[in-house]
């Protein structure tokens, strides 16, 4: 099957992103979201975006024109999903509100579309008696920012055909990414795991005295050729966000996670990361 209309649902940080990487490498893109206000806001984002785009050098203004046709922004959900070969689903990661968009968008769409989920935690199978045909039905995961890493995730439930996730990966390769495949579903995929691994046993190597964040992250850097060690990364994605998913995890197994009460010895210190000055390291007297 040959993908020509590709449909974001969601205008976030995620979605506009997809929507407009896909729309850059000649696809027919229609996004929408479900509060108005992001509308204008993507409008004025990909205004910018593509006008720096054009300042730097990196696109013709006969590119952009190109592509600012392509990419179309709507107010509903039916104009959006009408037609589409491809259906990528980029919103808020709430179970509920994910399975009633599915329930929705499966009678929106042809038998043969292909409906994709970004979410970053949940696999397909969690929604596939939502929607009319799970053959057609899998996870597609980005990572942020989406118009610039590279990798993208496929998943394949066991509910989902071998066409539609080979589908899925050639479509990501015809928008620049590389694609990996995981044959059976797997909460995290793959890179989150892996980076999980290596944050858990960051935390216990601090939380038990054998050596200081610094030391962690200086062996991460220095010895694996990691571009920034995890703490120094936690303080880029946010400790208060690490908090947050470590305490759902507690409430939701009661146990604590590897690395809890360190995490959480910086949280009630109010020491976030570099959004606000302070997190693992002291960002304040730098600009
Ligand atoms: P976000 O909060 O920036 O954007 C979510 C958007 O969804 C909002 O604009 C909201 O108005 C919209 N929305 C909520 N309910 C809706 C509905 N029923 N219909 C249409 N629009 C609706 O979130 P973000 O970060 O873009 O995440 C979106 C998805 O991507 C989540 O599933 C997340 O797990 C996943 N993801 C996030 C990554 C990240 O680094 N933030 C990385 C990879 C995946």
């Amino acid at each position: 099957m040959k993908i020509k209309k590709v449909c974001v649902i969601g205008g976030g940080l995620m979605g506009r992103q997809i929507a407009l990487n896909t729309a850059i490498y000649s696809y027919e893109v229609t996004l929408t979201d479900s509060n108005p206000d992001v509308h204008d806001a993507v409008a004025k984002w990909e205004e910018e975006y593509l006008a720096g785009r054009i300042a730097k050098g990196r696109m013709t203004e006969e590119q952009v024109a190109g592509i600012k046709s392509r990419f179309h922004i709507v107010s509903t959900l039916e104009e959006a999903a009408k037609d589409a070969d491809l259906v990528i689903e980029a919103i808020v990661e709430v179970e509920d509100i994910k399975r009633e968009l599915f329930r929705k968008l499966s009678a929106l769409t042809r038998e043969d579309t292909i409906i994709a989920t970004n979410s970053s935690r949940m696999c397909a199978s969690l929604f596939k008696d939502e929607v009319k045909n799970p053959a057609r039905f899998a996870n597609l995961h980005y990572f942020n920012p989406a118009l610039v890493m590279k990798l993208t995730e496929v998943v394949q439930g066991e509910h989902c055909s071998s066409e539609t996730a080979e589908t899925l990966m050639e479509f990501s390769r015809s928008t620049g990414k590389t694609p990996v495949l995981l044959k059976r579903e797997i909460e995290g995929f793959i890179a989150n795991r892996l980076l999980n691994a290596l944050k858990n046993e960051a935390r216990y190597l601090v939380e038990n005295g054998y050596c200081t964040i610094e030391d962690v992250d200086t062996a991460s850097e220095n010895g694996l050729g990691h571009p920034m060690g995890p703490f120094r990364l936690e303080d880029l994605t946010g400790i208060d966000l690490t908090y947050n998913i470590m305490m759902r995890t507690y409430e939701k197994t009661g146990e604590k996670p590897i690395g809890f009460e360190l995490v959480k010895s910086y949280y009630d210190k109010g020491f976030y990361g570099k959004k606000n000055g302070r997190g693992y390291y002291d960002y304040s007297q730098k600009k």
